[in-house]
């Protein structure tokens, strides 16, 4: 599980509330599948309305720009992120993301390795709204700032609780990564994330660099799949 600060910066998060206010809103349960559409209460915002969409995809680029999420997700396919609001009241039961998504109006379909959430209220703005991540060290409780996003593996069971002040405006997209096995994607980021330290520090010689450089390469070369 990692947090990326400020995915969006706080003007931007300014605009994506003022457009998302103005949006036409659905019943959030039309779009779950299966069993996760029986604990599904909340909103998501039209996808099909031009405004809805444009933002849509600017926070897809935004992913593909954003060293630390490309170096943690190394992202292959990417899910167009859809936007929900939770009011009072409203909930998403504890559920699984469905493994293999069709991309609307599209042939492609994805498999879901990374899930992604994006805060865009303030943690002060609503009561409750916790997305809950049941792992293996037990329940983790993340509530960000708006702008923040966390990724997770799309593998574990989690719920959004009730919401019972105020409203929770969010928006969440799935990732098929280049490496499947989140174990392989773990050591991959941390080998980056150190390469990238050493490199920020400059007291490591050019030659080291590029043979640490080579092995994260030849890694993810054997362990792509696309
Ligand atoms: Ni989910």
């Amino acid at each position: 599980m990692i947090v990326i600060d400020k995915i969006l910066s706080a003007e931007e998060v300014n605009t994506y509330r003022e457009i998302l206010a103005n949006a036409p809103w659905n019943d959030g349960s039309k779009t779950a599948m299966g069993m996760a559409a029986s604990v599904k209460n909340n909103n998501q915002a039209d996808a099909s309305n031009t405004h809805v969409r444009q933002l849509a995809n600017q926070l897809l680029a935004r992913i593909g720009e954003t060293p630390k999420l490309v170096s943690a997700a190394l992202p292959h396919k990417i899910f167009p992120p859809c936007f929900n609001r939770y009011s009072e009241t409203e909930e998403y039961g504890y559920h699984v993301d469905a493994a293999v998504m069709r991309i609307p109006d599209t042939n492609e379909v994805i498999r879901s390795d990374i899930s992604m959430t994006t805060f865009l209220s303030e943690p002060e703005e609503y009561e409750g709204g916790e997305l809950i991540i049941s792992t293996e060290f037990g329940q983790q409780a993340i509530k960000l700032p708006a702008g923040y996003a966390v990724v997770y593996p799309s593998s574990s069971l989690h719920k959004v609780t009730a919401v019972t002040k105020g409203q929770r405006v969010a928006a969440i997209t799935w990732m098929q990564s280049m490496i499947s096995e989140s174990s392989i994607r773990q050591n991959l980021y941390q080998l980056d994330q150190t390469i990238q330290t050493l490199i920020q520090e400059g007291k490591t010689s050019r030659t080291e660099l590029d043979n640490l450089h080579n092995v994260y390469h030849n890694l993810i070369r054997q362990f792509t799949q696309l």
